[in-house]
């Protein structure tokens, strides 16, 4: 399963990358507001760090203006993937765009159906949003594994990017049910090295070293 990092904190994506976690990042409207950052410029510097799909969303309504956006975007770099939602225009967009052989990341994706309409619209990335379904008191997991499902059926290329990405277990449920990618904060992505037993263990370890009075180094 590729990570992605979900942020447009510059810091945050270079320390990720070199560590070798960082196979693409996704930004979004309110991410570049937390950046307090110019789109075009945060993003630039982005994609001169990370070699892989860099996610940089329109934010036009109609298929017109959103084309526009997304040529202006995809001229950032070649890594740029343009972001679309998924509304009617946003397909066409993304028919469009996908026809010029740019990356479309086809996003704010909730149902099966709106994944295979994104598919055949040519979607080089679907977006379902895990963590906000779950926040309204529904699977969000069981979205993944029913386009997997459906994906696999049907033999679609496009690639399920599980988003909104909000906890360890969330990534492990992901990997578990096959999602091509999973983007999450810099934070989830820590935590993955995380476990109670290596603090405890680590712990003990310290204590008894101490005791032995021996340096390495
Ligand atoms: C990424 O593409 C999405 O915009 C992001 O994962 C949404 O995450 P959130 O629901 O935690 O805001």
């Amino acid at each position: 399963m590729k990570f992605f990092v979900d942020t447009a904190d510059v810091a945050a994506i270079a320390e990720l990358n070199d560590l070798g976690m960082v196979d693409g990042v996704t930004t979004n409207p309110s991410l570049i507001l937390k950046s307090g950052r110019d789109i075009l410029e945060v993003t630039k510097e982005i994609c001169s760090i990370v070699s892989g799909p860099v996610s940089a969303e329109v934010v036009a309504l109609t298929a017109d203006e959103m084309i526009a956006e997304g040529r202006k975007l995809a001229e950032i770099a070649p890594n740029i993937t343009v972001k679309v939602p998924l509304t009617w225009d946003g397909l066409k967009t993304c028919k469009v765009l996908s026809g010029e052989g740019k990356m479309v990341n086809v996003t704010l994706c909730f149902s099966v159906n709106q994944a295979l309409i994104a598919a055949k619209a040519g979607a080089t990335f679907i977006s379902p949003f895990v963590g906000r379904l779950d926040d309204i008191n529904l699977d969000g997991m069981d979205l993944i594994s029913d386009i997997r499902q459906v994906y696999d059926n049907y033999g679609f290329d496009t690639q399920i990017l599980a988003a909104s990405i909000r906890s360890a277990n969330h990534v492990t449920q992901c990997a578990l049910v096959g999602a091509d990618v999973m983007t999450a904060p810099p934070a989830v992505i820590k935590a993955l090295a995380s476990h109670p037993l290596t603090d405890k263990g680590l712990d003990q370890f310290m204590k008894d070293w101490a005791k032995t009075g021996q340096k390495i180094v």
